[in-house]
């Protein structure tokens, strides 16, 4: 039953996170998957917790868990990432989250955000909507580009990436209100689901990140594609545009390359003692 995943997921996160929160600022072993790519002691050990937790709970689970690969074989499916903003907890940067999410017979059925230092549990059920704690969660109304907060990220590839995401955050940085790079995609989904952001895209994402935050967002009544406009499998690496649906076709077509919509010239800051002509 999903509504036993669902409390049970939400416990779970909660409990993850304290391991998370005691290691934040005390991380000692830090080792690189790939040139830029890091993985501390806290991701394995909030990874372990959780795995073991849920193979106790659910054994006939599949778990698809970022560190450690795939555990169990089944038709029901959990995504973990054990900490999403690994980057930033190593560099003491207070912005990182737990996300785990449940998908059965290819229908994503729960998820659960959990940021562990400013305590905000973001929880999602198919046809519940999407929470923060007991705050229902709706998309903004904002209707253009021209309005918008963005955010993206860029993978761990950047540097050999043909596609590294780099020209449309500069086309998006001169059309929008602002582009952050907060460093932990599930936190920038949930920010979306919460209008905080109207939108979210990122070139190549995997399941962990973007699972739970997407049945986010779809439930607080935004839109999530791929960047090509179609429909997305976050069971595998995928492109990913999470929007709160108003600004989602200026978006695409912002990063299909077609015609860029123009942007207003904005007047330079005025520096101190400086008289602006009128
Ligand atoms: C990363 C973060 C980042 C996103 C990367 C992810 P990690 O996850 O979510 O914001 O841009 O694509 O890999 O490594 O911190 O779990
Ligand atoms: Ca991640
Ligand atoms: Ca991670």
């Amino acid at each position: 039953m999903t509504s036993d995943r669902y409390t049970f997921a939400k416990n779970l996160a909660r409990e993850a996170g304290v391991i998370i929160r005691q290691g934040y600022g005390n991380a000692e072993e830090i080792h690189k998957k790939g040139v830029i790519d890091l993985v501390t002691e806290y991701d394995l050990r909030s990874e372990r917790f959780v795995v073991e937790r849920l193979q106790r709970a659910f054994p006939e689970d599949a778990i698809v868990a970022e560190e450690g690969g795939e555990y169990n074989e089944g038709s029901g499916h959990w995504f973990l990432d054990p900490l999403d903003g690994t980057v930033n907890f190593a560099h003491g940067v207070p912005v990182f989250c737990i996300s785990l999410a449940y998908m059965e017979d290819g229908h994503l059925e729960l998820g659960v955000i959990y940021d562990p230092l400013r305590d905000d549990l973001f929880h999602v059920r198919r046809g519940e909507g999407a929470w923060l704690g007991d705050q229902r969660l709706h998309v903004s109304s904002v209707k253009s580009l021209n309005q918008s907060l963005l955010a993206t990220g860029f993978s761990y590839d950047i540097r050999t990436r043909i596609d590294n995401n780099l020209d449309h955050f500069s086309h998006l940085a001169l059309r929008t209100q602002g582009v952050r790079r907060l460093g932990s995609a599930a936190l920038d989904l949930a920010y979306v689901a919460a209008g905080r952001f109207e939108g979210y895209w990122e070139m190549c994402s995997f399941p962990w990140d973007i699972a739970a935050g997407t049945l986010m967002v779809t439930e607080a009544n935004g839109v999530v594609t791929r960047a090509a406009g179609d429909r997305i499998d976050v069971s595998r690496a995928t492109s990913i545009v999470a929007t709160n649906g108003n600004i989602h076709d200026e978006l695409i077509e912002v990063l299909a390359g077609g015609i860029l919509p123009p942007h207003e010239h904005t007047a330079a800051p005025k520096r101190p003692g400086e008289k602006r002509s009128s």
